[in-house]
């Protein structure tokens, strides 16, 4: 057996038969409060989804990455390390990271929506970074990693808060918050509840809302400062209601997050409808998830799933269930 390669940039990578895949897998999430706020440094409660992306590294010609789409088995895009676009640019973030000189195919099968808030980007960035961490005999550098998915974020997010990364890589129910040093993550305890989920629209780019949100906070610092401070007061108060299973007070919580995400400018039409569609439908509370500009909005409705569920398909929106925890 060789040694272990030494663990730092341009290590050989370990790939030497062509029929040889290498394994890397990252998860999706759902961020039940505080999106944006957290940004800026207040907390934020995030759950990783089961569901995710798998990524197999195999040894190629040039380094290329593709993705594929887990139901139906097409290519969703395939591109260059050199290429000029958002997903080139984060493969080519992670392959510096983590092996630079490595020949690698990579092809990323993806079980989540891409683009709707659901963490799709940090998951395909974590699958691919394992997979070639191991590839190149880097297992176990973990904070290797979590710098390439970080980088790969950075592309994807512009100023990320990191809560996508911690989600993709380590899953769990957690509160999150973004520190000048490590980010400090704390495991939640949640009575068993089952999520709603709706794909209400196509999302924005994270990064163009993020952008957003900054624009605003350049322009009016003192008005999203409080509107920041108040979502991290929402966010503050949900592990209570969750470890109680007040899903009363959870779906108000929610509800108040959903007003303040309008003001900062990030739902749509489609969103505040989707989200006024569930509670209709007997919903305690409903709010967009992830960065907004579109994509999907969550409900919890203990006493009357089927009846939101069925209201949002009425419409046309691609639904899906979730059990926390
Ligand atoms: O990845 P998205 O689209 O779910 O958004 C992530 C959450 C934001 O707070 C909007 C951005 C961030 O990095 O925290």
């Amino acid at each position: 057996m060789s040694p272990e390669p030494r663990c730092g940039r341009g290590a050989e990578i370990e790939l030497t038969d062509k029929t040889r895949k290498i394994v890397g897998r990252g998860g999706g999430k759902l961020i039940l409060l505080g999106e944006h706020a957290v940004v800026y440094g207040q907390p934020a409660v995030v759950a990783g989804l089961g569901k995710g992306v798998t990524a197999f590294a195999l040894l190629g010609q040039e380094p290329t990455l593709e993705l594929i789409d887990g139901s139906t088995g097409r290519s969703l895009a395939r591109v260059r390390r050199g290429d000029d676009e958002p997903l080139a640019r984060a493969f080519a973030a992670i392959l510096e990271t983590i092996a630079p000189d490595a020949r690698v195919e990579v092809q990323a099968t993806v079980d989540l929506p891409l683009g709707v808030g659901l963490g799709s980007s940090a998951a395909i960035s974590a699958a691919v970074a394992r997979a070639l961490a191991k590839a190149s005999g880097k297992a176990d550098a973990f904070e290797l990693v979590e710098a390439a998915v970080d980088a790969a974020e950075a592309v994807f997010h512009g100023t990320a808060s990191g809560i996508d990364q911690a989600a993709a890589l380590g899953g769990g129910l957690f509160i999150y918050r973004r520190t000048d040093g490590f980010p400090e993550e704390t495991a939640l305890h949640c009575r068993p509840i089952t999520l709603l989920v709706c794909k209400a629209g196509k999302a924005a780019p994270t990064s163009e809302m993020v952008s957003s949100v900054a624009a605003l906070n350049s322009r009016f610092p003192e008005h999203t400062r409080s509107i920041f401070e108040s979502i991290g007061a929402l966010a503050a108060a949900a592990p209570a209601a969750l470890a109680a299973g007040e899903w009363d007070m959870l779906g108000e919580l929610m509800n108040l997050n959903h007003g303040l995400l309008a003001a900062l400018g990030v739902t749509t039409l489609e969103l505040d409808h989707a989200c006024h569609v569930a509670r209709d439908a007997g919903a305690l509370g409903a709010k967009l998830t992830g960065a907004g500009g579109g994509g999907c909005v969550y409900a919890v409705a203990p006493d009357n799933e089927e009846p939101v569920l069925k209201a949002w398909k009425e419409r046309g929106w691609r639904t899906f269930r979730f059990e926390l925890p």
